[in-house]
């Protein structure tokens, strides 16, 4: 299953993520947390994103392509990929299309959830995460049984940096410029299934999971 993930910050890329994993056997690729696995390796790479992921920027076209080609070439890719946040940008999206057709893993399909921005506001400011197993909470709507302490490995959780109001108009802005272009681009070929992703959890993932059951 050839599979991508879309939507704003906050619209639950991540946690749709961990619940299709349960369904498909498929490598979850999110160049969010590649990048983050970088900025706090301090790599090269690493080290050119970080201002621009602290400040709700998009990180130069080059450096994600590069990055993403090289992981979509790893073995555990013959079984296909879910995408998380990539393509963001047209660029991207063009980048990607010859990858998938030199790999022989075209997509299948384009998830693309649609929030509010009111409703992302209390997403993220909300959200969660921890940083040993990446496990995604949110204080209210999805709290672990103990405050402050992952369910899964009991480690202490975090908040991201770029989680605050003021990241996150900037993110939206990003999204509405750079990412929502991206959707236009898959409409003409068919894959793209549009979500309203401002539901409970259950109801969002239920839909995604009837839709994906057509195409397996
Ligand atoms: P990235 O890590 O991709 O962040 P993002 O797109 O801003 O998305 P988030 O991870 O914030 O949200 P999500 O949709 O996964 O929501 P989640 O499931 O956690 O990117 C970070 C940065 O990296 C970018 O800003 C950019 O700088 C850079 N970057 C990454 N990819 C790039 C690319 N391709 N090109 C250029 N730059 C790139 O859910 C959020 C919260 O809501 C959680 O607390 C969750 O519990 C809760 N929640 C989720 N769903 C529901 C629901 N249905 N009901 C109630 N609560 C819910």
């Amino acid at each position: 299953m050839n599979i991508l993930i879309m939507g704003p910050a906050g619209a639950g890329k991540g946690t749709m993520s961990e619940l299709i994993l349960k369904e498909y056997d498929i490598p979850h690729i999110s160049t969010g947390d590649m990048l983050r696995e970088n900025v706090r390796n301090q790599t090269d790479l690493g080290k050119e994103a970080k201002s621009y992921m602290e400040a709700g920027k998009l990180v130069p076209d080059s450096v994600i392509i590069a990055m993403v080609e090289k992981r979509l070439q790893e073995p555990d890719c013959q079984k296909g990929y879910l995408l998380d946040g990539f393509p963001r940008t047209v660029v991207q999206a063009e980048a990607f299309s010859e990858i998938a057709d030199k790999i022989g893993k075209p997509v299948e399909c384009v998830i693309a959830l649609e929030v509010d921005f009111e409703v992302l506001k209390d997403r993220i400011t909300g959200r969660r995460i921890c940083p040993k197993c990446g496990a995604i909470y949110h204080i209210r709507n999805h709290a672990p049984k103990v405050e402050g302490i992952c369910d899964e490995c009991g480690a202490e959780l975090t908040q991201r940096k770029d989680d605050t109001v003021e990241q996150l108009v900037v993110r939206m802005d990003e999204y509405e410029k750079a990412t929502k272009p991206v959707i236009d681009f898959y409409e003409p070929k068919g894959v793209v299934m549009h979500v309203n992703a401002a539901r409970p959890k259950e109801e969002v993932f239920g839909e995604i999971k009837e839709a994906l059951g057509k195409i397996a």
